[in-house]
């Protein structure tokens, strides 16, 4: 029997690129090069800060639902955020990552999360229209990285896809419901589609030509699909949907190609991504800004936990 130790660097990279090329998934025990390693904390990461970041615009509204039934759905719904948010931070620390390291570096501007939360939601229609675009977006971008070729991470997004069709349907179900309601509410539902439709496309990040990462990232089968791929199977998806709802997108270029089979749409504005992903959106520090209260807040629960897990350890 060979011992591990004995394996060269060499043997172990030729290993980890047998493992990728058959399909199979990298494990926590595996060994892995440490760029394989590093960009997997950082998605995860940065998907786990989404999440929980996620919670903010449409937990806005658990106050002011306007039914008890809208209330219900809405608080389970952001409930299943931070559900998503804790499986990643977990996956996270199967790569030796730090879920507190992880938080500090979010609240410190040094890690990023999804541009799309650094929107106002100042209408009930946005926490329909953010169920139906930005989780149906999501779930494009998420549904490949159930293939993902590292384990625990491919294993969270399983649980995670199924939550996420439900956010997508009542999202959907919500705006169905206003649509046959009053002229005022049938607007409602038109402004909020008109505010979130570009900034969901920018969901997909960069057009392929500037994303330098994603070559690596198909390689190592961490990613199965460009931005722009996914971000045309988004658009392709969505204007059937808009149809039956009775909404219309705020593209005059948006249009059937029967020679693609695609929807052509027109050009996004890039600067507008870059300046949101940079911290100048318009609710980033206020997104911020709650999450370190949030945290401060939170730092006796984290405490009396530490110190009952350290009396139970004590008295075993
Ligand atoms: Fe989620
Ligand atoms: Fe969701």
């Amino acid at each position: 029997m060979t011992a591990v130790a004995e394996l060269s660097e060499e043997d172990l990279q030729a290993h980890f690129e047998h493992t990728i090329a058959r399909d199979q998934r990298i494990e926590p025990r595996d060994w892995m090069p440490e760029a394989y390693r590093k960009t997997m904390i950082r998605q995860i990461a940065q998907h786990a800060h989404s999440e929980i970041i996620g919670m903010q615009p449409e937990g806005n509204w658990i106050t002011r639902a306007p039914s008890l039934r809208r209330k219900a759905i809405l608080l389970a719904k952001v409930q299943d955020e931070a559900g998503h948010g804790l499986y990643l931070y977990s996956a996270s620390t199967t790569l030796g990552a730090d879920r507190a390291d992880l938080t500090d570096k979010l609240i410190n501007g040094r890690q990023k999360y999804s541009s799309i939360f650094n929107y106002p939601t100042p209408t009930f229609a946005d926490v329909g229209v953010i169920g139906w675009l930005v989780d149906g977006a999501a779930i494009c971008n998420q549904v490949p990285l159930c293939r993902s070729s590292y384990g625990p991470y491919a294993r969270a997004m399983i649980r995670i896809c199924k939550e996420e069709s439900f956010h997508q349907r009542q999202g959907y179900e919500l705006l169905m419901t206003m649509m046959r309601g009053t002229d005022a509410q049938r607007e409602m539902v038109q402004d909020a589609v008109n505010r979130w439709w570009w900034p969901s496309l920018m969901m997909f990040g960069p057009p392929d030509a500037e994303s330098p990462n994603t070559a690596q990232s198909m390689a190592w089968k961490i990613k199965r699909h460009t931005n722009d791929e996914l971000r045309q199977r988004f658009v392709d998806m969505s204007v059937p949907q808009a149809e039956a709802l009775g909404v219309t997108f705020p593209d005059p270029d948006l249009k059937w190609n029967a020679e693609r089979g695609h929807y052509d749409f027109g050009e996004i504005d890039w600067s507008e991504l870059k300046r949101v992903i940079s911290g100048d959106g318009p609710c980033n520090a206020e997104r911020i800004e709650r999450r370190r209260k949030a945290q401060e807040e939170g730092a006796w629960v984290r405490e009396a936990a530490a110190a009952h897990a350290a009396k139970k350890g004590a008295s075993a």
